[in-house]
């Protein structure tokens, strides 16, 4: 570990480590451009780039992990940027796996898997199911996830058991409503983090973020080059927020 990387790591875990941080993975095919490479070069990198990321993460015990890996607009990419793009999911399992079994990574998938390409759907759910066992980081993987997807399918969801008797209107609640969405059992994400410059949730979790705080980077860094030091860079951003939940600060805080 480099010097300025293990000052901040240090720095970081003498403060409250969220428990949950998700990650808008941004920029890859701008990082493609900018070295006059093909966008898929771009996604590889940013696949490459995870490693250091879920370590970081793994190390300073943050109970969840979510990644957007694929979006449900995503689809309305060229065909061969899709079919790389679920072709690297497949390869990051594949040469990922056995280490972050090894390292007590559960991995999780929220969207709807159902509908991705037979070898991606294979790799994914085999991926869950060898380490579902695990207790180190959680890694939720978000792929053909969208937020209004998601509450779409969670609606269905209520009714159809209100229709079958196995749910009563008046128990709906905020706390029922979390419990019919993908991330079931999941605490709301602390932080959000979007790299590249980029303003907007896109689609993600979106019940989810009521009270999240947001840490954008600027264009300057696009997600290939969102190394540890910047991880650690925007946790400590967020160690320094105060959260107020539409309350007020505790004493003594400004
Ligand atoms: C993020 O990088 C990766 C995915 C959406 C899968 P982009 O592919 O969106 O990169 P830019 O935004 O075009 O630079
Ligand atoms: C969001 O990035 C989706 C993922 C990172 C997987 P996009 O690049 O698809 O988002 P927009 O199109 O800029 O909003
Ligand atoms: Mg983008």
């Amino acid at each position: 570990m480099r010097r300025k990387s293990r000052d901040l790591f240090n720095l970081v875990k003498e403060k409250e480590i969220p428990e949950h941080i998700a990650i808008i993975m941004d920029g890859n095919g701008r990082w493609a451009k900018k070295k006059r490479l093909p966008r898929i070069a771009g996604h590889r990198k940013g696949v490459e780039i995870l490693r250091d990321v879920i370590e970081t993460a793994s190390e300073l015990k943050v109970k969840h992990l979510t990644l957007y890996a694929f979006s449900t607009e995503n689809w309305k990419r060229p065909k061969p940027e899709v079919d790389a793009l679920m072709s690297l999911l497949v390869e990051f399992f594949n040469k990922e796996i056995d280490e972050l079994h090894m390292n007590k990574v559960k991995i999780q998938a929220i969207g709807d898997i159902s509908k991705l390409p037979e070898k991606a759907k294979a790799a994914t759910i085999q991926a869950i199911n060898k380490t579902k066992e695990n207790n180190g980081l959680q890694l939720n993987i978000a792929i053909n996830y969208g937020g209004r997807a998601e509450i779409v399918r969670a609606i269905k969801a209520m009714i159809q058991d209100v229709h079958s008797g196995n749910l009563s209107i008046d128990s709906i609640d905020q706390d029922l409503i979390s419990d019919y969405l993908y991330t079931k059992g999941i605490p709301d994400p602390d932080m959000l983090i979007r790299t590249s410059g980029e303003y907007r949730i896109s689609n993600f979790l979106l019940y989810q973020i009521a009270y999240t705080e947001f840490v954008f980077t600027s264009s300057d860094v696009l997600w290939p080059e969102f190394n540890r030091e910047r991880f650690l860079e925007s946790i400590l951003e967020f160690q320094g927020r105060k959260r107020r939940y539409g309350g007020l600060s505790s004493k003594g805080d400004k």
